[in-house]
């Protein structure tokens, strides 16, 4: 596995591959990894001839300094990890090469970044935005992973693309689970052991919308009020929101006649968690 931490050297790398045809997979992380990001550097690796891997813990989308120094890193693991898969290059940059000084030059994905956790952390999706941005033009990939975990962040990376006529396909990869159903993050690292099993009514909640929503429930209202409710049964639970909404557009609907996100975001101590399901129609 290759190590480059230059965003010149890496895109002359991917010029280089580019030129034999050689097609690049590329998995944009913050490290601490899991399962989950695991998931997609085994896809990324399995459909392309080169499997990238960025590790970049972006400080532009963290609108909490705090919540940024506290972020997991684990660098010797994330190596072991990324060796073992058989990532071909892991893309190292530091924050001053990838924000120099006088840099001037922000991506900002309008309406669909505005709701869900956009409200409650503002600048966040510009701080994703920017930085994914950056990243598909140094590393030049065919095809580029996400996570549906973060459910919002595929919609506004696939507006940005859309818009701006980002030229590599993006593939949007299932959430992976523990047993007991929490989604893999690099943030349960966090979490104590009481608010680890605490976490597990986020799963709960969402199982909840979808027996609801199979029953034929289709009142956005109801099933946000009974997802709400599942919530507050845990006393170490502190939601932040529960939102049913067009799972395209992200805005509000009154009635589930199209495929409709379930979100929701809570906080459990200081780790701030968040979860989703798409409820759709047959
Ligand atoms: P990070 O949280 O490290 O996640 C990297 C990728 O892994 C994202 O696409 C995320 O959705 C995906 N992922 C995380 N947990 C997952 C799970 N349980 N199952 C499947 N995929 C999962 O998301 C980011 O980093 C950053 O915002 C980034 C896109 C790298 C921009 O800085």
């Amino acid at each position: 596995m290759k190590i480059i931490r230059e965003p010149h050297e890496m895109q002359q790398t991917a010029l280089t591959l580019r030129d034999k045809a050689i097609r690049i997979g590329l998995v944009p992380t913050m490290g601490a990894f899991h399962d989950g990001h695991v998931s997609l550097m085994r896809r990324a690796k399995q459909e392309n001839d080169v499997c990238v891997v960025s590790l970049f813990v972006n400080p532009l989308q963290f609108n909490d300094p705090s919540d940024f120094e506290r972020y997991p890193r684990d660098e010797a693991a994330d190596l072991e990890i990324a060796r073992t898969v058989g990532v071909d290059i892991l893309f190292m940059p530091s924050a001053a090469a990838m924000y120099p000084p006088d840099a001037q030059t922000f991506v900002e994905v309008t309406r669909v970044s505005q709701p869900l956790c956009g409200r409650h952390r503002p600048g966040h999706f510009r701080g994703v935005a920017t930085v994914v941005a950056k990243l598909l033009m140094i590393t030049l990939p065919r095809r580029v992973y996400f996570g549906l975990k973060d459910y919002q962040q595929c919609r506004v990376v696939a507006q940005m693309a859309r818009d701006l006529y980002f030229p590599p396909d993006l593939v949007f990869c299932p959430t992976v689970r523990e047993a007991d159903g929490l989604a893999m993050s690099s943030r349960n690292a966090r979490l104590s052991p009481e608010e680890r099993r605490a976490a597990v009514v986020l799963p709960r909640s969402l199982e909840l919308a979808q027996e609801l929503f199979a029953a034929g429930e289709t009142n956005p209202a109801v099933i946000r009020e009974r997802v709400h409710g599942q919530l507050m049964t845990e006393p170490l639970a502190e939601v932040e929101y529960v939102e049913v909404v067009d799972a395209q557009t992200l805005e509000p609907i009154t009635e589930i006649t199209q495929p409709a996100l379930v979100a929701i975001a809570a906080h459990f101590g200081r780790t701030r968690l968040i979860d989703s399901v798409v409820l759709t129609p047959p």
